[in-house]
């Protein structure tokens, strides 16, 4: 039988949801995070917020030590409402800002950098040992929380991806959008630290011939049958 809404109290683990970009993974994760009452997480924020503060300060996104040294001084905030989102860098709320077309292209070069990834990931942790919870990113299964009580790979065509990307942006044509979504995956998926990868134990779910309702219902039966488990 399927439920609506976990009870309170019911899922208190850890979901681990990663992929790559237009899989509707974020969309998912703050659904998923209502239905079972839970926190929810964006890593991805993070990783642009920390964009955000290399843009500002007039930095090379390329320049490895540059950025390094900028975003050891940074304090980024992020809520873990999944109703409220908001994004604060030293203070001042970039919420809007970290979506910019600029943050999205120079975000991935700031992410592969190792002090980069350090800082945020024991941040993450930090927020994720807070309680149960619904974390996304490209590394939450595999490096940030490999312990997670449900972890899912979200998956879609390339084809499929970018169309659902180029419909929240009207300005963009379809095969410009697929060409930065190719471009960025390649790069997330080629680093050396914390590449976007399955994670070990993480199930595949392919998003292409799924509308968002639908992967949300799967992902909260698959949590309420882990929690059943105990
Ligand atoms: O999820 P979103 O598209 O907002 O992520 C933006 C970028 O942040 C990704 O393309 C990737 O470079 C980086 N990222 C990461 N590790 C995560 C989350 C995001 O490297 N856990």
């Amino acid at each position: 039988m399927t439920r609506e809404c976990a009870d309170p109290g019911e899922f208190t683990g850890v979901v681990a949801l990663d992929g790559p970009s237009g899989t509707g993974k974020s969309t998912v994760a703050r659904r998923l995070a209502e239905r079972l009452g839970v926190r929810y997480l964006d890593t991805g924020a993070m990783y642009r917020a920390a964009t955000v503060a290399v843009l500002r300060a007039g930095i090379d996104p390329t320049d490895d030590d540059q950025v390094a040294k900028c975003v050891a001084e940074i304090v980024i905030e992020v809520s873990t409402d999944p109703r409220h989102q908001r994004t604060v860098l030293d203070g001042l709320d970039v919420t809007a800002e970290i979506r910019t077309p600029q943050a999205t292209a120079a975000v991935s070069p700031v992410s592969a950098v190792a002090a980069v990834r350090k800082k945020l990931v024991a941040q993450q942790r930090e927020l994720i040992a807070g309680g149960p919870i619904v974390a996304e990113g490209r590394d939450i299964g595999s490096v940030v929380w490999p312990d997670a009580e449900l972890k899912v790979f979200l998956t879609a065509s390339e084809q499929v991806r970018a169309q659902r990307r180029a419909a929240e942006r009207p300005n963009r044509s379809v095969t410009e959008v697929a060409e930065a979504i190719r471009r960025r995956d390649t790069f997330d998926s080629s680093r050396a630290i914390s590449p976007l990868r399955r994670a070990d134990g993480a199930e595949v779910v392919d998003t292409s011939e799924l509308d968002i309702n639908e992967v949300v219902e799967l992902l909260t039966q698959r949590a309420l049958s882990v929690a059943s488990r105990g």
